[in-house]
C-alpha cells in the first residue's frame, strides 16, 4: 500500500482556491493526521476558517476532500472546520466537537445561563426570551445569545430582523431590542446552507460568539441551547464558564425522559443545574376561567423534587403567549401586567438571587 505523505497532501489541497488565495499558502490547513483503514489511509484535515454567512465551506469541504481523495493510497478524507486560532482541537475530540478541558476567560460576563431541554417544542426559546427581557427590567445588563443551531428562533421572538455589523475592532456587534443586546446563530447562517453549522463546526462558531461578539459589560448572558445534547451542549459544559442550567420541561412523562438526559449530561460536566421550570403545565380557560390541566400536571415538580433540584416555577399554556412570540412582541416586554410576565419576573428574581448567594 502506498504511504501517504504530507507534503502530498498539501500539494493537492493547494490547488483550492479560497478568497482569492490557495488555501495552504494562505495559513489554513492546520493540521494534517492519518489513520490506517482496511482500504488504504485514511487523512484527518483540521481548517481554520471565518464562519461568515456568505462562505460556501460546503463546497469548500467537498473540494477539499475530492482533490485529497486524489492522492495515491488515500482511502478516505475527512474535513472539519474551526475557528479557533489558539487550541488547535486534538484528533477525537474534534471529532465530538467538543474542546478541551479548558474554559475560556470571559471577564465582561459576569454570569452566563444557559436555557436547556430534552427535546424540541417544550418552550425553550419561550423561556430564554421572557427569562432575558426580566433580567432586563430589574435593571440588569443582559444579553441572550441564540445558540439553537438547527432551529433558531430568537430573531422572530425578538422582532430582529438585521444583520450584525462589524465594529472597528472587527468584533462583531450584538443588535439590541429593549436594551436586551441580541446574537443570533440564525442571524448569520443562510436558510439553504445549515449542515456544515453542524457537528465540529457548531463549537467554532459557538466560541466565536462568546469571543468575537462586542457584548461589553454583562451581569447576566442568557443562552439558548439546541434541544438534547449534542455538541453546542458540550461546547458550553465544558470550554465556557457557565454559571448553571434551567432545564425547560412539558409536565409529559416522556419530555421528562429526555430532561433526564439533558439533566445528566449537565451534572457529568460539572455544570450546577439552577432548576427545572415547567412549561405548558396547565390551560385556564379564557371564557370560564377553569383550569385544566392538559398533561397531567405537576411532572415536573415531583421530578425535581425527586433529583433534589431546585423547581422554578410554573408556566401555563397561554395563547397570549404564543402570539406575542411569533408577533416578535415578548409578553415579559409588552404585557407588564400580565400574570405570567409575573411568573418569568418571579423565576428571574430567584435565579439571580441564587446566582448571587
Ligand atoms: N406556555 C406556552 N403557551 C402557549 N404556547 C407556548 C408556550 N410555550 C411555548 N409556546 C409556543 O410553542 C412553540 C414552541 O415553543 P419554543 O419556545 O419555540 O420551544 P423550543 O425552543 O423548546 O423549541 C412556539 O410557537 C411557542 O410560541
Ligand atoms: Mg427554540
Amino acid at each position: 500500500m502506498a504511504q501517504v505523505s504530507k507534503e502530498a497532501v498539501l500539494k493537492a489541497l493547494s490547488s483550492i482556491l479560497w478568497e482569492g488565495q490557495d488555501i495552504v499558502s494562505k495559513g489554513m490547513v492546520l493540521e494534517v493526521t492519518f489513520t490506517k483503514e482496511p482500504t488504504g489511509t485514511k487523512v484527518h484535515l483540521i481548517f481554520k476558517i471565518e464562519p461568515k454567512k456568505e462562505a460556501n465551506f460546503d463546497a469548500l469541504k467537498r473540494d477539499s476532500e475530492e482533490a485529497v481523495k486524489k492522492v495515491e493510497g488515500v482511502s478516505s478524507v475527512d474535513v472539519i472546520f474551526t475557528a479557533n486560532k489558539e487550541a488547535q482541537p486534538k484528533h477525537g475530540r474534534a471529532h465530538s466537537g467538543a474542546a478541551g478541558p479548558e474554559k475560556i476567560e470571559l471577564p465582561n460576563i459576569a454570569h452566563i445561563i444557559v436555557v436547556a431541554s430534552g427535546k424540541g417544542g417544550v418552550g425553550k426559546s419561550t423561556t430564554a426570551v421572557n427569562l432575558a427581557a426580566a433580567f432586563s427590567q430589574k435593571g440588569l445588563k443582559t444579553g441572550l445569545l441564540d445558540a439553537d443551531v438547527y432551529g433558531p428562533s430568537i430573531p422572530r421572538m425578538m422582532g430582529l430582523r438585521d444583520e450584525p455589523e462589524e465594529n472597528a475592532e472587527g468584533q462583531m456587534e450584538p443588535l439590541e431590542r429593549d436594551g436586551i443586546k441580541v446574537m443570533s446563530i440564525g442571524f448569520m447562517i443562510r436558510e439553504d446552507q445549515p449542515m456544515i453549522w453542524r457537528g465540529p463546526m457548531v463549537h467554532a462558531a459557538l466560541m466565536q460568539f462568546l469571543r468575537q461578539v462586542a457584548w461589553g459589560a454583562l451581569d447576566v448572558l442568557v443562552v439558548d441551547l439546541p434541544p438534547g445534547t449534542g455538541d453546542a451542549q458540550l461546547t458550553f459544559a465544558q470550554s465556557i464558564p457557565v454559571a448553571g442550567a434551567v432545564i425547560v420541561s412539558t409536565p409529559q412523562d416522556i419530555a421528562l425522559i429526555d430532561a433526564r438526559k439533558a439533566l445528566a449530561m449537565f451534572s457529568k460536566t460539572d455544570v450546577p443545574i439552577l432548576g427545572i421550570i415547567e412549561n405548558m403545565s396547565y390551560f385556564e380557560c379564557p371564557h370560564c376561567g377553569g383550569r385544566s390541566e392538559i398533561f397531567s400536571h405537576a411532572g415536573a415538580k415531583s421530578e425535581a423534587d425527586k433529583l433534589n433540584i431546585p423547581f422554578l416555577g410554573e408556566i401555563p399554556l397561554d395563547i397570549v403567549l404564543r402570539r406575542r412570540g411569533d408577533e416578535g412582541q415578548p409578553l415579559t416586554l409588552s404585557e407588564p401586567d400580565n400574570p405570567i410576565t409575573k411568573a418569568f419576573q418571579s423565576i428571574a428574581a430567584r435565579l439571580w438571587k441564587h446566582l448571587n448567594a
